[in-house]
């Protein structure tokens, strides 16, 4: 099993979109290691769309790096990353052309997934763009699984499949490591509840081995970049809250701001210990809904070591008294005379509650503790 825990990683997508090439990906690199995100967990270095020529070499058949983006050739970005202590990543699409319009690997699954192991690429996000209308879309990724699985390297199957023809039911058999179960995301709150609503109640889907993924953070791009959405993107408060979402999730966790100007606060909230070990949990168990009020759900997650997390939702435009959540549904008996000892994954203050516990919550805001049962 190649993906035991969420991956984490960077992405150019949603900051870069075409305007990528190889400075940028060598001082992303740099960044990951500086800021400190490299040793907290987050690995993959991914470069999505737009990266080739287009048109594959004549003789070989091959995709081609673009030779002004990439002048050295990939090897030479990949052989950067790896010697940065990062896992290097690819993309291509399962159409005959990427969703950008460049070439895609219908027809060329085994010869292209052998040129991403010549890369060295370690993660392959294979999107679902311009497919042709006579193939059945679950070949198609049953067909660079099977390629992936014999081009001589262990590489990380990342199905961006947009959430189409209930892609949890199936990706698991079909050799997929995660799969994506929404359409793109754009810096906005809107935008990040809607793909949190559209997933509360699959959850029980992914685990070791298949992620839900839900798209790259947009955590830090305030409004800039190629998924700027609104002008001023989200604020502090709201990444915190997409932030802590992705973590009970059990998201991949790919950082798609521009890491060369990321602030202080978005890269706490990255860094933050408690939602990485929620998020990287080695369990792995599904979070259930403990109160389902909508926008102001209640998640509760069991996680290893008899350690439980508790995520409380305001997703509405309005402060809020409630969510509460009361310990009885979750399997602890007020007749037992036990409570939770919680400490709060933002502030690192620690209280105990017994029988439930309420929050008032600012709109937009969450409430997020890790406990024990005492
Ligand atoms: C699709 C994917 C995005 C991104 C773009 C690239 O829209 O869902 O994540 O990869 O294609 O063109």
């Amino acid at each position: 099993m190649l993906a035991k825990k969420p991956p984490m990683g960077f992405n150019t997508w949603n900051t870069f979109g075409e305007n990528i090439n190889e400075e940028v990906i060598l001082q992303t690199a740099d960044k990951m290691v500086e800021l400190g995100l490299r040793d907290a967990g987050y690995e993959y270095l991914v470069i999505d769309d737009c990266w080739s020529e287009h048109v594959r070499d004549k003789i070989t058949g091959k995709i081609v790096p673009d030779h002004i983006k990439f002048p050295h050739g990939m090897k030479y970005v990949s052989d950067y990353v790896h010697a940065k202590g990062l896992k290097f990543g690819m993309y291509s699409d399962c159409g005959v052309y990427t969703c950008a319009g460049y070439p895609a690997s219908f027809d060329h699954e085994l010869l292209d997934a052998q040129t991403f192991a010549e890369y060295g690429a370690d993660y392959l996000k294979y999107d679902n763009g311009y497919r042709p209308t006579t193939a059945n879309g679950r070949t198609l990724y049953r067909r660079m699984a099977m390629a992936l699985r014999n081009c001589g390297r262990d590489i990380v199957f990342s199905a961006c499949q947009w959430g189409e023809d209930e892609p949890h039911t199936w990706l698991r058999g079909a050799g997929a490591d995660l799969y994506r179960s929404t359409g793109d995301i754009v810096d906005t709150f809107e935008s990040m509840k809607e793909i949190a609503l559209s997933q509360m109640h699959k959850l029980y889907a992914a685990g070791p081995g298949l992620w839900n993924d839900t798209d790259m953070l947009t955590v830090g791009m305030h409004g800039h970049g190629n998924v700027g959405g609104a002008d001023r993107g989200m604020t502090d408060i709201e990444y915190r809250t997409e932030m802590a979402i992705w973590s009970f999730f059990q998201a991949p966790l790919m950082i798609g701001c521009d890491l060369r100007r990321i602030d202080d606060e978005c890269l706490r909230t990255l860094k933050n210990p408690y939602l990485l070990r929620i998020n990287q949990d080695e369990d792995g168990r599904p979070p259930y809904i403990a109160r389902d009020n909508g926008e102001r759900a209640v998640l509760f997650k069991l996680l290893s070591g008899n350690e439980v997390a508790i995520l409380m939702l305001n997703l509405t435009d309005r402060a809020a008294r409630n969510p509460s959540m009361f310990f009885e549904d979750v399997g602890i008996p007020a007749a037992w005379g036990k409570g939770l000892r919680l400490t709060d994954c933002f502030t690192g203050d620690v209280k105990y509650c017994r029988e439930l516990i309420e929050e008032e919550i600012e709109p937009h805001d969450c409430k997020c503790y890790i406990g024990t049962l005492e």
